[in-house]
């Protein structure tokens, strides 16, 4: 075998896949960053679909004029310092990965002015590379500029949909970030057109501009837990939003549960303040996905918030189904007596068997890591799915699901998503 080391361009081109798949995903993460500077206006421009051009302009504080060569190399964040800063997030971005990822795929432009400045900077950085940097007069705010997505990789270019697919997903993107900031101002032009603008309001006025009038709100609040729902019933079309301490977050089951629980041609917002250690953001690339410490108290919170509220079907729901909700667990099999395959969630995951027999044995059973290697499953013994789905309901409720007790890692597990992006369809 003749091994070597990838170049690191080549490596973070690869890598920028994981927080890069479309011209949503750049959008994102720019309204992020330009939320992140304190803006309080932002404007977003795009055409054909932000394949060929993503502009974002923000008022925020701007960028250093020393900093404005750094931010798109890996790693370069202003907003965290140390692992612990982890445990109290404040901003949106923390990996300083975003605008290194665009940077590898793209050709961008990043103009920006420092708040205690008389003058802006701007960069231009083609796959990764600076190429140019010089003196630009400009307001205080950052503008950055994104040129021809994947130019650099035209097998993914080529797996980029349709222009008004991508707009689409950009139009939802805006308004998923309008309802939580709405004393910002949004502006989204799609070749040319202004296609949405909220001025900066109130926030109910905000939730009147997105859901529509006539909307209901529920509210609760325990020791930890904060929820805030606005619901608008009787559209034709529904639609699922969901935030968690002001960010938009994705989960199906969630999206799921509030589903069944207020109807499809429903439009809901949800609002869950948590403290920012009872969550876990940093469990999905994307940051779209999290993770609740207490999930079970949160979902029975959100149904008695919702109990009983006019809408008879409500009632009948909650009553009806009072488990806890948790995540689809599928099993899919066994690879050579060995590998449990499984889909859990948004995931397929294959653990080794022998390690997750063994963390078990050793948190349920507490015996020493030893004891438990020894009375463990091995491999090379066939399980039938009744019986990894026992193993699996095990695993959910460990202390820690992820290493055996000598930290060999229990499983590897794969993201649909990315399965579904490698076959060239939207997940
Ligand atoms: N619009 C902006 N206004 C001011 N500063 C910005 C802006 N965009 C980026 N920056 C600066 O560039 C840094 C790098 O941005 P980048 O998005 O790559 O990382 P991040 O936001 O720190 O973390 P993440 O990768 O999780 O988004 C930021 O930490 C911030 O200091
Ligand atoms: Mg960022």
């Amino acid at each position: 075998m003749f091994v070597e080391i990838l170049p690191p361009q080549v490596r973070s081109r690869i890598a920028a896949g994981e927080v890069i798949s479309s011209p949503s995903d750049i959008v994102k993460e720019l309204v992020e960053n330009s939320l992140d500077a304190k803006a309080t206006r932002i404007e977003i421009e795009i055409s054909k679909g932000g394949k060929r051009l993503i502009v974002v302009r923000d008022n925020g504080e701007g960028i250093h004029p020393e900093d404005i060569d750094k931010v798109f190399l890996e790693g370069a964040t202003s907003k965290i310092r140390s692992e612990e800063d982890l445990l109290k997030l404040t901003t949106y971005g923390f990996r300083g990965e975003a605008l290194h990822s665009i940077a590898s795929v793209s050709r961008m432009k990043i103009k920006s002015r420092y708040f205690q400045q008389k003058e802006g900077w701007q960069v231009e950085v083609e796959a990764g590379l600076l190429k140019q940097k010089e003196k630009t007069g400009m307001p205080v705010g950052t503008e950055v500029e994104v040129r021809d997505l994947f130019f650099n990789l035209p097998v993914r270019r080529k797996f980029l949909r349709r222009e008004d697919t991508e707009r689409n997903k950009i139009r939802d993107l805006i308004k998923e970030y309008a309802l939580v900031s709405s004393a910002v101002e949004f502006k989204l032009i799609s070749n040319g057109k202004e296609i949405l603008f909220f001025p900066a309001s109130e926030k109910e006025e905000r939730i009147k501009q997105i859901l529509g009038e006539n909307f209901e709100v529920y509210e609760r609040k325990d020791n930890t837990v904060w929820i805030k729902i606005y619901i608008r019933r009787n559209i034709p079309q529904g639609r699922v939003y969901i935030f968690v301490n002001s960010r938009p977050v994705k989960n199906r089951n969630l999206k799921e549960f509030l589903r069944k629980v207020v109807g499809f041609k429903t439009a809901v917002a949800l609002f869950i303040e948590v403290p920012p250690f009872a969550v876990d953001f940093n469990i999905h690339p994307k940051k779209r996905e999290v993770k609740f410490i207490n999930e079970r108290k949160l979902l029975s919170l959100l149904r008695e918030t919702l109990k009983g509220k006019k809408d008879p079907f409500v009632t009948n729901y909650l009553l009806t189904v009072p488990k806890a909700y948790r995540f689809t667990l599928k099993v899919l099999g066994q690879i050579s007596e060995t590998i449990l395959v499984v889909q859990y969630g948004d995931y397929i995951y294959f653990f080794d068997q022998h390690l997750l027999s063994e963390r078990i044995n050793y948190e349920k059973g507490k015996m020493s890591a030893d004891k438990a290697c020894k009375i463990s499953l091995k491999s090379g013994v066939e399980l039938s799915p009744d019986a990894i789905r026992e193993m699996i309901k095990e695993w959910e409720s460990l202390e820690n699901p992820h290493v055996c007790p000598h930290g060999r890692p229990i499983y590897y597990r794969i993201a649909l998503s990315e399965v579904y992006n490698k076959l060239g369809r939207s997940f």
